[in-house]
Parts: C-alpha cells; structure tokens; sequence
C-alpha cells in the first residue's frame, strides 16, 4: 500500500496528535511543535505502528521556526498539510503587547498562510495535495456582544483571516487536484487556553474533530464544522448574506443615509 507523507502541525498534543494518531495507518508524518520531547514520544508510538515518522521541533510565532518548517516543505514530498497549531491569547485588546500581538498573528494567521505557499509548488508539481487549517467557531463570532465570550479580538480575527483564506483558496485551486479544508470546532477538551475545555460538559474530544475533519475531507466540504448538524443550511445563509454585502454595497454612490442632510448632533459628538 503506498503511503502519503502528511506535515502536521501543532502535533504534541490535542487536536494535532490526533490527527497523528489516524492518520498513522496509511501516512509517514512530519510532527511540528515546539516541544520536542512530546513529539518524539509520539513518533515512537507511530513508528510503532508502522508509520515513518520525522519531528520537527519549530517555534511558528517566529520567523526562524516558520523558515524551518517552509524549507522542510520546499522538498516538495508533503501531500496532506494539517496547519492545526494555535494559541488563544484571550485577553482585551489594550492588554497585549506589540511584540505579543505580532507573535499570536504569526502563529494563528501568517504561519498557516506561508506554509500553504511553500507546500503549493510541490503539490502542484504532483497535480495532488490536500490543505487542512484549523481554525475555529471563533472566526464566525464577530457579531456577538456576549459577555460571557472570551476577550478575543485578535484571535477571532486571525481565525476569520484563515476561514476567508482557504474560502478563496479552494476557487483558485480548483481543477488543479488540491483539496482545501478550513476545520471551525467549538470547544474541544485539549490544553488549549490552559485545558479551560475539560471540564465544559459540550466539549468536543479532539480525536472527534479529527475523525470530523477527515470524514469531511472525503465528503469534498471546504468548511467542517465537526459540531454542526445543518451544515449546508447555515453555509448557504452565511454565502446569502455575503452576496447580498457584496452586490448592493458595490455601487457609484453612497447609500441615501449617507447623502440625507443632517439632522442633529453626530453620535458621539462632544456637547
Ligand atoms: N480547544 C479548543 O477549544 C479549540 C476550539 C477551536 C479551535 N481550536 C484550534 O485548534 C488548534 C489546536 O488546538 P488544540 O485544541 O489541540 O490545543 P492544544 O492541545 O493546546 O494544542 C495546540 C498545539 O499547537 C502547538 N503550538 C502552540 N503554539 C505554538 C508555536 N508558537 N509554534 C508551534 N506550535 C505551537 C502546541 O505545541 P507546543 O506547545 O509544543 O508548541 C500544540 O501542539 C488551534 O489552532 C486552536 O486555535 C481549539
């Protein structure tokens, strides 16, 4: 049987690992993550199971991890790409620092966005190639005012940035064999945001969401929503809404509410 190499990131642990886990029967992997004692203890269980496995211990909020792990998918060899590593960084905005800001965008928006490019050529070479990022329900929670949601502005836009990312992808990359899959779980019982999921009795197991994100791959979805029920249902809304933003913003003038003479004081306006 011939066996696909498989490039996974965040794979010490949760999602990632799970990942591993399924894929180890048909696929050799490449494990990304910081910490290398957890993924060599992984590549061991792998190998174990007959899998060929490599560990590639890159820190992708950085610009030298992120190299490592581009140069190592320039060889060209990687077929299925999982871009899972993340971190929540939950915290008001005016709370994070600059240099932290620029490490949580790297990690949740820019790595996913570079690896695809550097396993692209490759992939294209071999007319085959499959894309997962994950990225989370978060990314679809802008509108929401509930205070009750973690404070996460920079992690909610990273994660719409990949959503909006593989959307578009998978139209260019049409016709061209490669498969783009953007996975948007809920909770899931990980160490994720300091393991805040396990106790949360509507947590997902992560290997769910693994099993959910391949199921979803051979069922050809663009979008995997592991929890979601009516998935076509609420995609087709999400795409009405969008066409309806998209054609009846785009036209020469502005829109009569903009072009009425005012009334009063602009909102806001000091007295
Ligand atoms: N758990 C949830 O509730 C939830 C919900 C929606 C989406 N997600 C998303 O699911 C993905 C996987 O998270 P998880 O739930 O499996 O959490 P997790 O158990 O904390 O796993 C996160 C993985 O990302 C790796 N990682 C974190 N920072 C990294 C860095 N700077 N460089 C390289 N690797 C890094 C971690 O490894 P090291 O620490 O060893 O580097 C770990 O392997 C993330 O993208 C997350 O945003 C999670």
């Amino acid at each position: 049987m011939s066996r696909t190499l498989a490039l996974i990131t965040g794979a010490s642990s949760g999602i990632g690992a799970a990942y591993a886990r399924l894929l180890a029967d048909d696929h050799d992997v490449v494990l990304v993550a910081r910490r290398a004692d957890r993924l060599s203890a992984l590549a061991d269980e792998l190998r174990a199971a007959g899998a060929t496995a490599e560990v590639l211990p890159a820190d992708l909020g950085t610009s030298e991890g992120l190299g490592a792990v581009t140069d190592r998918l320039a060889v060209g060899d990687v077929r299925l790409l999982i871009s899972n590593a993340g971190a929540g960084g939950y915290a008001p905005l005016a709370d994070v620092g600059p240099d932290e800001i620029t490490r949580l965008l790297a990690l949740n928006a820019t790595a996913p966005i570079q690896l695809v490019r550097a396993a692209l050529p490759g992939m294209l070479a071999a007319g085959d190639g499959t894309i997962v990022t994950v990225a989370s329900l978060l990314a679809f929670s802008a509108g929401q005012a509930n205070p009750r949601m973690p404070s996460r502005t920079l992690y909610a836009a990273a994660k719409a940035a990949t959503v909006a990312f593989t959307r578009t992808l998978a139209h260019e990359l049409a016709d061209t064999g490669i498969r783009t899959q953007v996975v948007c779980p809920g909770l899931v019982a990980t160490e994720f945001n300091g393991g805040a999921a396990h106790d949360v009795p509507t947590a997902m197991a992560a290997e769910g969401v693994a099993r959910a994100s391949l199921a979803g791959l051979r069922l050809g979805e663009t979008v995997c929503v592991p929890g979601l029920e009516d998935r076509t249902a609420a995609l087709d809304a999400l795409v009405a809404a969008e066409t309806a933003l998209l054609s009846g913003g785009n036209r020469p003038t502005p829109a009569t509410r903009y072009t009425r003479p005012p009334t009063g004081r602009p909102q806001g306006a000091a007295g």
